[in-house]
């Protein structure tokens, strides 16, 4: 195998072709200084979204809604997406996103606040899927909620698990890095989960509840 990974990784984010509602998604981020998924992060989103079937997702961090399109685009259309951003410009941005990708208002829930305040009025056992991409130092807090949240078999994805590939260099320890790096192991060693780490974007964190 190669050392150099790093062609293989712009190939594979050059592949998806985006449409206009994913690229002024994509604007409106830009403009509201938030950092969306990659593309290949967002098309990951959507086939995991589509293959868990799921009927009831979570989202933490919202932004400007592109992983919520991406979201949406792969559940059927007779679940509804929950998701949480403590900015209330930037669910405007994403309930723009979301009208303009043609999904009935019905089949998303945006909830305002910060999300370790949110996160505990969701009900126990009642989610096929939780996404969380938002204050990463929250993380390890939104995890264990995320297993109280998910059903048997539901899936866990985490954004920005391999943080621009900090985490995988141990001489890197600030606060940031030492956290995503904590979430990795805990998440691996859980025995309530089944897990495995892409190196899609800057590291999706999969993981299945037992
Ligand atoms: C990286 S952006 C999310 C991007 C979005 N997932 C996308 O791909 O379009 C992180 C978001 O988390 C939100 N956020 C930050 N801290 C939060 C908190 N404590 N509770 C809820 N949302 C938070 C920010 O306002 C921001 O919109």
């Amino acid at each position: 195998m190669s050392a150099d990974k790093s062609t293989s990784w712009s190939y594979t984010e050059g592949l998806p072709n985006e449409d206009d509602v994913l690229l002024r998604a994509r604007e409106r981020s830009h403009e509201l200084g938030i950092f969306p998924v990659s593309p290949g992060v967002g098309s990951a989103l959507t086939v995991l979204a589509a293959a868990s079937k799921a009927q009831t997702a979570v989202e933490i961090g919202t932004g400007a809604g592109v992983s919520g399109v991406c979201l949406l685009r792969g559940l059927n259309r007779q679940s509804v997406l929950t998701t949480i951003d403590v900015d209330v410009d930037h669910l405007k941005a994403a309930r723009e996103a979301f009208v303009e990708s043609g999904s009935p208002a019905n089949r998303t829930r945006t909830i305002s606040g910060r999300a370790a305040d949110v996160l505990p009025r969701l009900t126990d056992s009642a989610y096929d899927l939780v996404f969380i991409d938002a204050d990463k130092p929250s993380y390890p807090g939104y995890i264990e909620q995320a297993i109280r949240l998910l059903k048997p078999g539901g899936l866990l994805i985490v954004n920005d698990a391999l943080d621009k590939d900090r985490v995988s260099d141990p001489a890197i320890r600030d606060a940031g890095t030492v956290v995503l790096r904590q979430v990795g192991k805990t998440v691996r060693e859980d025995e309530r989960l089944m897990s495995a780490l892409l190196p899609t974007g800057d590291g999706l964190l999969l993981a299945v509840k037992r």
